[in-house]
């Protein structure tokens, strides 16, 4: 039988979200429903209900979550009713030729859910990111849920879900930070603030944080930065510079995402090193740049989808590395929201006042 259940659906353009009846059909084969205990609030459903992703309206917003399954459809083998699991985006195919070249974390064919939620008077929503968790319950692909160990807190490991890991990731999988690297990340949101704490995973032995704002330093500070930079400060190149015996960074991490930011990796990387784009640009912005300076510097210059990440390898792994106190991801949970309270997050991350604001159900 579907179940009608709450669920926080931007309708229009710009407009401010509610919390509408949503319809959760039964699992059909291959999907699950899952039980959402909690869910970040992360940028990305900001974008979305401002039209900045597309225009599939009605949306029903949250992707950085985690759960109980509650029932599973047919053919369903991985998964089963009453297992704690973190949603994914990233469901590999198995089949794609990223995945049969044995890169699954590129696949090019992930899954989602075939059947539609929708609104009580039959509308489709499109769920962000193909999940869809400030709600009850949510219809999943059951290759979107990755099992992890379930005393666990789910406000702190849902976050692995999607903004966390990116940071995480954009450092160990795509930088491939290595044990005594020097390590830059612009801009210390959530994202970036991760990308710190991968830093120091990784054993880098100078990571540098680097923001506009001095609240987001003192945070970057806890989760393993030894040394800050206010961008407002001055020349943020020479600045990176003079604390790395003047030769920049091995990784410079651009979690902010403008031409500007981008450039300042560029520059404020060593000879050789790596440039990560984690941030996401708009489509208007654009970049130029001397193209001897491109070829004279070598190194890579990446940008990182999720951190790269495979999630059955690396929620689990993570998961462990929080419960053994290695990894803080409760650093991230500012503050537990009811699901009315979505709108009012949008506004606090606007101005810069949370890491992440979770909503619990
Ligand atoms: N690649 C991915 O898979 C992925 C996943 C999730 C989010 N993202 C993107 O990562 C970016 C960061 O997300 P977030 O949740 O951390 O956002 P956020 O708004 O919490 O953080 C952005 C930070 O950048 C700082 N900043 C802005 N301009 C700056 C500048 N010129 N120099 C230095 N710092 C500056 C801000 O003060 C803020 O602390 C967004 O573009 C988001 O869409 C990417
Ligand atoms: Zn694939
Ligand atoms: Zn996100």
């Amino acid at each position: 039988m579907p179940q009608t259940v709450r669920g926080v659906v931007a309708r229009a353009k710009g407009e401010p979200v509610s919390v509408e009846n949503i319809v959760i059909p039964d699992p059909g084969p291959g999907e699950a429903v899952v039980a959402i205990q909690a869910c970040g609030v992360c940028h990305t459903d900001l974008h979305y209900r401002e039209g900045g992703i597309n225009d599939e309206f009605p949306f029903l917003l949250g992707h950085e979550a985690a759960g109980l399954v509650e029932s599973v459809g047919e053919g369903v083998t991985d998964v089963e009713p009453g297992d704690f699991v973190i949603l994914n985006w990233r469901a590999v195919c198995g089949e794609c030729r990223a995945c049969t070249r044995g890169r699954p974390w590129y696949c090019f064919n992930t899954h989602n859910a075939t059947q539609k939620m929708t609104l009580e008077d039959g509308t489709e929503l499109s769920p962000a990111l193909g999940i869809g968790a400030f709600a009850d319950k949510t219809l999943v692909a059951s290759g979107q849920c990755t099992k992890v160990d379930p005393s666990a807190s789910p406000a702190a490991v849902g976050l692995l879900g999607c903004g966390v890991m990116a940071g995480l990731g954009a450092a160990i999988n795509t930088g491939n930070v290595q044990r005594g690297d020097s390590v830059a990340v612009i801009g210390c949101g959530g994202v970036g603030a991760a990308a710190v704490a991968g830093a120091r995973l990784a054993n880098a032995a100078t990571i540098i944080a680097i923001d506009l704002d001095d609240r987001k330093l003192e945070g970057a500070k806890k989760l393993g930065a030894t040394h800050t930079i206010n961008a407002g400060d001055g020349d943020v190149v020479e600045a990176i510079q003079a604390l790395t015996g003047g030769f920049g960074a091995d990784v410079v991490i651009d979690a902010v995402g403008r031409p500007e930011t981008w450039k300042q990796a560029f520059y404020g990387r060593d000879l050789a090193g790596t440039v990560v784009l984690v941030g996401v640009p708009t489509p208007e912005m654009q970049l130029e740049l001397p193209l001897i300076d491109v070829f004279g510097r070598g190194g890579s210059l990446k940008s990182s989808w999720y951190g790269d990440c495979l999630p059955s390898r690396d929620f689990p792994m993570l998961v462990d590395l929080y419960q053994q106190g290695r990894l803080d991801l409760d650093a991230f949970v500012t503050e537990k929201i009811g699901i009315d309270d979505v709108e009012a997050a949008f506004t606090k991350m606007h101005h810069g006042d949370v890491l992440r604001s979770v909503v619990e159900l």
